[in-house]
């Protein structure tokens, strides 16, 4: 069955008609401009102009950058303030005419690498992170997600661990690989002291150039760059919606 997966990021906004019993995208990748501010209103506007250049009149399964909890935003790290408290499922639906499911945007990513990417077979703790505005986290035993994890906001060096060592800082602080990398491997440290997963996923934007830093990356568990690239999120998101709506119905 195809459904539209949609990826909502700090910079980009994605998506894909993607082939869910298979895993793969159906159709082209659609990328438009995340609008400045990133306000409800505004990016709800650019969700339906996507859905309008894909013709697209059935499911959408949607990734979200923010907590969400049966459909509303909970948190707004590195969006628009207004979206706490909105309910991202009701928005989108009423500006796109579809029915929408909306789950945070790495959980939507985890959930991809677990079913068709570097996370198939595992039943130990994967821990997926994805990498670009924000740090994103999504964490698997026995292939079952715990929802909502926040790593992001993991205490480090005096602040949060997404303000230390999000892919953006790199290229906001002009930070070598090398450089970057010692910061992730200090995240990886104090993630293991208390999650202790088995396999690290890294996905988001930068991990079309992980040869660029996974030789400088040093962690108990073993790490792996996303199978699916930064597709993942788009593909997670229609996978749960083609579940999840069909509950629905
Ligand atoms: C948000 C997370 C999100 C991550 C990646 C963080 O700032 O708090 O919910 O998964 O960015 O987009």
């Amino acid at each position: 069955m195809d459904i539209l997966g949609i990826d909502i990021g700090g910079s980009g906004i994605k998506g894909a008609l993607v082939d869910t019993t298979t895993g793969t995208l159906s159709s082209e990748r659609i990328k438009l401009l995340t609008p400045q501010p990133a306000t409800p209103e505004a990016v709800a506007e650019v969700v339906a102009e996507l859905v309008h250049q894909f013709q697209w009149q059935g499911g959408i399964g949607c990734g979200f950058p923010a907590v969400i909890s049966s459909g509303v935003a909970r948190t707004a790290a590195n969006i628009d303030a207004g979206w706490i408290g909105v309910n991202v499922e009701d928005l989108l639906s009423a500006a796109t005419g579809c029915a929408c499911l909306v789950v945070n945007d790495a959980d939507a990513a985890g959930v991809a690498e677990m079913r068709y990417g570097c996370g198939v077979g595992r039943l130990d703790t994967v821990l997926v992170l994805t990498l670009g505005t924000g740090i994103g986290s999504a964490l698997f035993y026995h292939g079952q997600l715990f929802p909502n994890l926040e790593l992001g906001a993991f205490p480090l060096k005096g602040g949060f661990a997404e303000h230390y060592a999000a892919a953006a800082v790199r290229k906001r602080d002009k930070l070598s690989w090398r450089s970057w990398s010692k910061r992730l491997n200090l995240f990886f440290s104090e993630v293991d002291r208390i999650l202790s997963p088995e396999l690290i996923i890294l996905g988001g934007g930068v991990s079309r150039k992980s040869d660029k830093f996974m030789p400088f990356l040093t962690a108990r568990a073993e790490l792996l760059p996303a199978g699916l690239l930064n597709q993942a999120g788009i593909i997670g998101a229609a996978c749960l919606a083609a579940e999840r709506l069909a509950v629905v119905d």
